[in-house]
């Protein structure tokens, strides 16, 4: 499957029925507050026509003394000029309440499905493997999530109630046109069909700038992204300019965009009212005749202006609706694109819980690949003891860390097998297998939160205990005596407000209170220096103590305390064996790479320490 997100809508934008299909579950908890708002729409849509009608007996009678025939009950004008200016005030107090009720209901309706969205999406978010976040960059994932359920979710309720709403307001005053004039209101409705057609004609443009629209965003996001997280290499590279450049670009992108709809869609109103404005003096100028021929009365003609005035607004409103659908399709189409992405890292049906590592670990014929054709990992084949520490070396980009990321099943192998005691790994349950894995990343990833929370993400059963003792053997404990708030430090983003090795050995800490038999460490690449690399050396000679570990390393001091050392060049296994057999190898890639690599490191050390 392809875990590629379209920039734009996805292809499933049309397909109508199976998106209300699919967010028809999310609809269903609050139904019954989404009906009784379509219920409370009817009267509110209503009630623009009892205005209008009102107008008729309020001329004719009130101003001009005839008498109203309400339902064959005749009604005084006295009675008639108390009872309409109360009735409004009844009817604008009717109508707040409702449309307060309406809003309520809206909102709380429309957060409801967003927010339940939002949580299965981030649900979904988390159980999708790694590669998903190799191949979508922040930008487009974030809008997914921010965005589009807000606009899937809120837009499909406001579009029931104003279908509802709109619609009795329409019915309303049409009514009350045509109870006044036929003629006339066959006149006014003709006029406004034409006025609003133009709509239909920009749906498609609106549509192609709303699209690239939406890349520009996901870009400027990615863009943001990337310079907080780099800020560092923006500033030592002096790159804000060119930032800076890149996101003027975008923003220009984006106003060109805008620019471009309002040029083609801003002369729409003008023209809407332009021919409005004829029909009305059409309507005025043959009401006229009406009324001097004595076929139809002054509040008559003064009910059917009103009418045919307030009429126009819930004809708009159930236009832009109705263009706005599409809108809210695409968004639930992105939304639907990212559900169903399914995790390809699964557990089998009655998958076998790992209790412990027994006996060792095979790589078995493994080939692998991120992407198709280019194979990382060929035909790899390494056995690894109970108890043994093995030491990974090679060329950059020679496949070490994908040879650890296959272990705790971040990618699925392509061919072969790797076994825990002779037991394919994907037979385990994932979660048994992950917990018998401790890792530290090159990165030494901390999340924001204090020093004690990332210490305790690599156990949350720990007790003070456990806490006291890992910070001890992480070495930690000097520098967090130091620090005012000790263990309750906030560590920043990232941990940024921790030096290098402080936060590699908070990372130490983490993977020692997993206390798992089996240790992942991908050494930073990073150079510290001698009296921190020996702290940290301490504190991982106490994270690998018992365990099965995998190391790769890029320091001499971590080689030296490995069983055996596999060299992997390009993705082959080249040579195995301990420090001592490997370097007899005449001509052998592990001598050639420590003559360059690991002994220039002994003997900068040996000179700082002169
Ligand atoms: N997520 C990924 N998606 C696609 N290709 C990847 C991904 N991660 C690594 N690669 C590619 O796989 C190859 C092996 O990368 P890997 O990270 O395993 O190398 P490495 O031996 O750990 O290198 P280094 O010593 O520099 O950390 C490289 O060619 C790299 O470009
Ligand atoms: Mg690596």
């Amino acid at each position: 499957m392809d875990y590629k997100l379209t920039k734009t809508s996805s292809k499933n934008a049309f397909e109508y029925k199976y998106l209300v299909s699919k967010i028809f579950p999310f609809i269903k908890p609050h139904i019954g507050r989404i009906i009784l708002n379509l219920i409370i729409a009817v009267p509110l849509g209503l009630l623009d026509g009892v205005v209008a009608y009102a107008l008729k007996p309020y001329m004719d009678c009130v101003i001009n003394g005839r008498t109203f025939n309400f339902f064959g009950l005749s009604v005084e004008q006295n009675t008639l000029a108390l009872v309409i200016p109360f009735g409004i005030v009844l009817f604008a107090v009717t109508q707040g309440i409702l449309k307060y009720l309406n809003n309520y209901l809206t909102d709380w309706t429309g957060n409801k499905i967003a927010n339940s969205l939002k949580v299965e999406l981030f649900k979904k978010l988390t159980s999708l493997d790694p590669k998903f976040y190799d191949v979508n960059s922040s930008g487009i994932v974030l809008t997914r999530f921010f965005t589009d359920p807000e606009t899937a979710s809120k837009n499909i309720i406001n579009t029931f109630k104003t279908i509802v709403m709109t619609g009795c307001g329409i019915l309303g005053l049409v009514t009350v046109l045509l109870y006044n004039s036929w003629k006339l209101a066959f006149i006014g409705i003709t006029i406004m069909a034409i006025a609003i057609t133009p709509v239909v004609f920009i749906r498609k443009k609106i549509k192609k700038v709303s699209n690239a629209n939406m890349i520009v965003g996901g870009d400027m996001t990615t863009n943001f992204n990337e310079t907080f997280a780099g800020n560092k290499i923006v500033n030592a590279y002096n790159l804000q300019q060119l930032q800076n450049e890149k996101f003027e670009n975008q923003i220009k992108t984006q106003f060109d965009l805008t620019i471009s709809l309002t040029k083609r869609v801003g002369w729409m109103s003008p023209i809407m009212y332009f021919i409005c404005s004829i029909g009305i003096a059409i309507v005025m100028f043959y009401g006229n005749h009406l009324i001097i021929s004595e076929q139809m009365t002054a509040g008559s003609f003064a009910s059917f202006i009103t009418s045919l005035l307030l009429l126009y607004k819930p004809v708009k409103d159930l236009g832009r609706t109705l263009t706005d659908l599409q809108t809210t399709f695409v968004a639930m189409s992105r939304v639907f694109e990212l559900f169903d992405l399914e995790p390809q890292i699964i557990n089998k049906n009655n998958a076998i819980k790992l209790d412990r590592l027994n006996s060792g670990i095979d790589y078995e014929g493994v080939t692998f690949e991120y992407e198709q054709n280019t194979p990382v990992l060929n035909n790899f084949n390494l056995h690894i003891d109970k108890g043994e520490t093995i030491a990974l070396v090679g060329n950059s980009g020679g496949g070490k860390s994908t040879i650890v990321n296959l272990l705790p099943r971040f990618y699925d192998v392509q061919y072969g097998a790797i076994k825990i005691d002779g037991i394919d790994i994907r037979e385990f349950d994932i979660n048994s297998l992950r917990s018998n894995i401790s890792f530290v990343f090159q990165d030494n990833y901390l999340f924001s939160g204090t020093i004690k929370e990332n210490i305790l993400m690599g156990n949350q059963n720990a007790n003070d205990a456990d806490l006291e003792r890992v910070i001890k053997l992480a070495h930690l404990d000097e520098f967090i005596n130091h620090l005012e708030n000790g263990i309750n430090t906030y560590v920043g983003e990232r941990g940024a407000s921790l030096s290098g090795g402080q936060r590699q050995r908070v990372a130490i800490a983490r993977a020692m209170i997993k206390d798992a038999p089996i240790v992942i460490l991908d050494e930073a690449t990073s150079a510290l220096d001698n009296e921190s690399e020996a702290i940290v050396q301490k504190a991982l000679n106490n994270l690998m103590q018992n365990k099965t570990v995998f190391v790769i390393a890029h320091r001499l001091s971590t080689i030296n305390n490995a069983n055996r050392i596999a060299v992997i060049n390009d993705g082959n296994l080249v040579e195995l064996g301990t420090h001592e057999q490997l370097i007899q190898i005449p001509e052998g890639a592990y001598k050639h790479l420590y003559e360059m690599q690991f002994k220039n490191q002994m003997e900068n050390d040996s000179l700082e320490a002169v």
